[in-house]
């Protein structure tokens, strides 16, 4: 077989053999097809598509590149969660403990932040001493024991997706939904867990910026989970806004302490309760997803999820002390202020994520640190009232410098008008295997 031939069928539209896509990934992998044959067939991928067919063999090759996680030492159902990136997405933290506190162990792997969206291992990262690079047998040991843990993805967890990921991304061949799902499914197939639940976000600070364009996503990778014999469902969520009010490491994590101690902001405590239901249901924890939501309203109620998040940390290492009384505060802090008054209309997520960028949060390149106490507190969100001068939101970071970058990125994602605009939903749809149901 020939590279060439296999680029030039796709270039003309016709579907991919199981072989021929085998021999793409397994090629690759072994640097045996060079970047730039790999680069056009992504490209002729992107503009002709894959039916469900290729797109679950593809899966099954960058699956099959690397090792395949063996979680079934842990009793129970196993559930993992994955997003597909957002901004003040921190609802990992907060899930996950909720559903382990209801008996529902939880074995996760996650990512850092990409692009203008934050990761959930530099989040955890922020607490002192917490360990995200933990062997396969600790981590298993620690779900056995603490019923959590949550870490990076390992080296050898489908390395086809890592080599292809990074040339996605500088050949501008990330916004296919075929490759897109191909990624994600391949990743959390050989992640081991039983039951998967996807948190497709759209709208401005999400990869997909159009419901139609989730739900296409969210429904091939269902596809992809049922026919690998997952149970696997999808819920479309709001990535119009961010998401709470803290955008930032520590300043998430103070966020997520504060949800599991019920005080959080209503938004995400929504959006929280209704995943973590799914999450339950989905490993059959109660029979309706009315019974698993009061079993994850309980769970914050009565503190269980929030000592579920203590035990997590200690387990990986971390200074729990931080989440009892609270994160160093970030040297410089200043209020960023209303131009006009009137209503807020429309708070671009993806601004709002770069100007969080901008304040030290992220990385520009990949060995870039992070300052951990950089970001911004959300003083105001779509929807409020405001007067002229009034402050928006309080900017964390390490000098003055980095404030005025912010600041003027944060005037182009924030708009005011003099009318409320339309209330947004938290959650557009539910996507199982049979059908999409829309909120
Ligand atoms: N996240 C992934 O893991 N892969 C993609 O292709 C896009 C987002």
């Amino acid at each position: 077989m020939r590279m060439y031939d296999v680029i030039a069928n796709k270039k003309q539209g016709r579907a991919l053999t199981g072989e021929e896509i085998r021999f793409f990934v397994e090629g690759f992998t072994k640097a045996e097809i060079p970047d730039y044959q790999a680069s056009a067939l992504l490209m002729a991928i992107c503009l002709q598509g894959m039916d469900a067919e290729e797109t679950a063999a593809l899966t099954d090759a960058m699956l099959h590149s690397g090792d395949v996680a063996d979680l079934s030492s842990i009793p129970g159902v196993k559930v993992d969660k994955h997003s597909t990136g957002g901004v003040g997405d921190k609802t990992s933290l907060i899930i996950g403990p909720i559903t382990a506190s209801c008996g529902v162990p939880v074995a996760k792997m996650s990512g850092r932040g990409l692009g203008h969206t934050g990761g959930t291992i530099d989040k955890l990262e922020s607490i002192p001493g917490l360990r995200t690079e933990i062997d396969p047998e600790s981590f298993k040991a620690i779900v056995r024991e603490t019923g959590i843990a949550i870490i990076g993805q390992s080296g050898d967890i489908a390395p086809a997706d890592k080599k292809l990921y990074a040339l996605r991304d500088v050949t501008a061949t990330i916004d296919s939904v075929p490759l897109i799902a191909s990624s994600i499914m391949s990743k959390k197939l050989a992640a081991g867990s039983d039951a998967i639940l996807l948190d497709v976000k759209t709208g401005s600070g999400a990869f997909m910026k159009t419901l139609e364009g989730s739900i296409e996503l969210a429904k091939a990778m269902v596809s992809i989970g049922v026919r690998s014999g997952r149970r696997v469902m999808a819920l479309i969520t709001d990535m119009d806004t961010p998401l709470g009010s803290a955008i930032g490491n520590a300043l998430e994590v103070q966020e997520v302490v504060d949800t599991l101690r019920g005080n959080g902001p209503a938004d995400l405590e929504g959006v929280c309760i209704e995943l973590a239901s799914y999450m339950l249901l989905l490993a059959g924890a109660a029979e309706d997803a009315a019974k698993c939501k009061t079993l994850a309203r309980n769970a914050i109620s009565s503190g269980s999820a929030y000592g579920k998040l203590l035990d997590m940390c200690r387990a990986q290492g971390g200074d729990e002390s931080v989440l009892r009384d609270g994160f160093t505060k970030a040297e410089v802090q200043s209020l960023y202020t209303a131009a006009a008054g009137g209503y807020i209309t429309h708070m671009d997520a993806e601004l709002c994520g770069m100007a969080s960028l901008a304040l030290g949060a992220g990385r520009a390149r990949k060995e870039d640190s992070i300052d951990y106490s950089a970001g911004i507190l959300l003083l105001k969100k779509t929807g409020d009232r405001v007067d002229a001068g009034e402050p928006l939101a309080q900017l964390h970071t390490s000098s003055q410098a980095k404030l005025e970058e912010a600041g003027k990125i944060l005037t182009s994602a924030i708009a005011i008008g003099e009318a409320p605009p339309p209330p947004a939903k938290p959650i557009y749809a539910v996507v199982t295997h049979d059908k999409v149901e829309m909120m």
